[in-house]
C-alpha cells in the first residue's frame, strides 16, 4: 500500500504541516508553533544560557515516516546539512517496506562514578565499600527522594581498582530524565562516607557520559531483492553494502566517517527533542572504542536473501528536564512523535541512526556521494553565492549542467543570469 507520505517533501510547507496535523494528531498550540515559526523569547533563551545575545536558527525538518516496532512514526529532525533529512526518508521508506526496524533495549539506567586516592589499602577498601553497598544506596536515595517517589533511584554499587584509583561506580534508575543532577546530587552525598569508608581522599563524583547501562539495539532485515529493480543489481548491491560495513570494523578513517554518517540523523533527532547531543556523541564514540580499536557502530551482512543491518550504542535520551520544557519547537517534536517516553525514543533514534546509514552506504557503493548529495547541495550553494529567493531555481539549474558546480561557479552563473 502507498504510504500517505510519498512525495512529501515535494509538498509546500504548509501543506507538509497541515498533512502532520492531521495524520499525528497534533495539538492546536503545536500546530501555531510550526506555522508561527518564531524563536525562543528573551525571557527564556536569557535564563538558558550566560552572557546571552539572541536566538541561533536552524531548519527544522521532518522524516515524514519510519516504522519501528511495528508502529509508524514521523520523526522531527534539526540540522543544516542538505541531503540528511532525504536520505534518511529515503532508507526509512526502503526499510519499512520490509517490516522497518526491531529494536531492544534491555535496561535504561546512568552510571556515575566517585573517584578515590591515596587510598592506604585499596583492596581493603573495595572489600569494605562493597559490603556496605546497601548503606551507600541508602544514602544516595536519601539525596534525591523525588526520583525514588516515581519509581527510580539507586540500583547498583560496585568497585573497581584501576591503576591509583580507587572508582565507585553508581547505576540510577532516572525514568524518563538524562540524570545528570540525580546522579551528582546522589554522588556528591556519597563523597564523605566514601572517604571515612576507604581511609582516602575523594577527586572527584560525576555522572559518566559512557552510558552502558542504556544499550539499544536497532535491527532490520531487508530481502535483497527489494533493493533493486533486477535480482543481479539487488545482489551486487547488497554485497557491496556488506563489503563497506566490514571496512568499517576494521579501519578507524573509515569507522569515523561511517559514524559520522550515522550521527547525522541521531544528532538530529537528539538536537529537535531537547536532548544533550554532547553527551550523546561522548558515550557513543567511548562506545565504538570499547575493544580498544574505533569500529564502526553499525553492521551489514548478508543471511541467505536478506541484508541484514543492526546498531547498538548508548542512548541515555530523556523525555523531561534540561531544555526540554522550556522550548516550544520541542513540544511540537514530541507531539509529532506521538509523546513517546525515553525507551522508545531511543528506539527511534537508534533507528533513524541505522537508516541513516543505509543510504550513506547504498550512495557510496553506487553512484557515490555527490550526486544524490551534491543535488540537494546546490541549493545552498546558490544562497551562499548571493542568490535572491527567486533565483535560486534558475541557479540549480544552470548548475546542474556544469561539470565542476562550486561557489565560483555559482557566483559567474548568477551574474550571467543577472545580466
Ligand atoms: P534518489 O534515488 O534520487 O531518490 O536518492 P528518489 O528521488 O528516488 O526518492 C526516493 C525517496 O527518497 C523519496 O520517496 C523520499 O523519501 C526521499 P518518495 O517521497 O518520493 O516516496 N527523498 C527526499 N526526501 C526529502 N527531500 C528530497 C528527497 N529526495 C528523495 N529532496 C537521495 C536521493 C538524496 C535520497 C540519495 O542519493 C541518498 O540517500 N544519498 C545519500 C545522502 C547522504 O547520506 N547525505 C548525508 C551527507 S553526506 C555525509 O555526511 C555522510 C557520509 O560521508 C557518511 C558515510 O560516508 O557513510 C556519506
Amino acid at each position: 500500500m502507498m504510504s500517505m507520505f510519498s512525495g512529501f517533501y515535494k509538498r509546500s510547507r504548509q501543506d507538509r504541516i497541515t498533512l502532520l496535523y492531521k495524520e499525528r494528531n497534533l495539538a492546536e498550540e503545536n500546530l501555531a508553533t510550526l506555522v508561527e515559526d518564531t524563536n525562543l523569547p528573551e525571557t527564556v533563551a536569557g535564563k538558558m544560557v550566560e552572557n546571552h545575545l539572541g536566538t541561533f536558527s536552524l531548519p527544522f525538518a521532518v522524516l515524514p515516516e519510519i516504522r519501528v516496532n511495528g508502529q509508524s512514526y514521523s520523526v522531527p529532525m534539526v540540522t543544516e546539512e542538505p541531503s540528511v533529512v532525504a536520505a534518511a526518508s529515503f532508507g526509512a521508506k526502503i526499510i519499512g517496506r520490509s517490516g522497518g526496524f526491531e529494536t531492544y533495549m534491555n535496561k535504561r539506567q546512568m552510571i556515575g562514578q566517585v573517584a578515590l586516592f591515596e587510598v592506604e589499602n585499596v583492596e581493603k577498601a573495595q572489600e569494605f565499600i562493597q559490603k556496605e553497598e546497601a548503606t551507600l544506596l541508602q544514602i544516595a536515595n536519601q539525596a534525591y527522594p523525588s526520583i525514588v517517589k516515581r519509581g527510580g533511584g539507586a540500583r547498583q554499587l560496585t568497585v573497581e581498582v584501576k591503576e591509583a584509583f580507587l572508582i565507585v561506580y553508581l547505576h540510577v534508575d532516572v525514568q524518563e530524565a538524562m540524570g545528570a543532577n540525580i546522579l551528582n546530587t546522589m554522588l556528591e552525598a556519597l563523597k564523605q562516607p566514601l572517604e571515612a569508608m576507604s581511609q582516602g581522599k575523594t577527586l572527584m563524583g560525576i555522572l559518566s557520559n559512557y552510558a552502558t547501562d542504556s544499550l539499544v539495539t536497532s535491527r532490520c532485515q531487508v530481502p535483497i531483492a527489494n533493493l533493486a529493480l533486477n535480482k543481479a543489481d539487488a545482489t551486487h548491491l547488497a554485497d557491496k553494502i556488506a563489503w563497506a560495513s566490514l571496512l568499517a570494523q576494521v579501519d578507524p578513517y573509515r569507522a569515523a566517517t561511517h559514524n559520522k554518517g550515522i550521527f547525522n540523523g541521531i544528532d538530529a533527532v537528539v538536537v529537535a527533542t531537547g536532548n544533550d547531543w554532547r553527551a550523546i556523541e561522548a558515550g557513543a564514540h567511548a562506545y565504538a572504542s570499547r575493544d580498544g580499536a574505533y569500529r564502526g557502530l553499525s553492521t551489514w551482512k548478508i543471511e541467505g536473501d536478506n541484508l541484514i543491518g543492526e546498531i547498538t550504542l548508548p542512548l541515555p535520551i530523556a523525555t523531561v528536564g534540561g531544555s526540554i520544557g522550556l522550548n516550544p519547537k520541542v513540544a511540537a517534536s514530541f507531539d509529532m512523535l506521538g509523546d513517546v517516553k525515553a525507551k522508545e525514543l531511543a528506539a527511534i533514534i537508534a533507528s533513524v541512526g541505522l537508516c541513516q546509514n543505509f543510504a550513506a552506504l547504498r550512495a557510496l557503493v553506487t553512484t557515490g556521494i555527490q550526486s544524490g548529495h551534491m543535488k540537494l547541495q546546490l541549493q545552498s550553494l546558490a544562497l551562499h553565492a548571493g542568490a535572491r529567493v527567486e533565483e535560486v531555481a534558475d541557479l540549480v539549474a544552470a548548475l546542474r549542467k556544469t561539470a565542476h558546480p562550486n561557489l565560483q561557479a555559482a557566483k559567474e552563473l548568477l551574474k550571467d543570469l543577472r545580466s
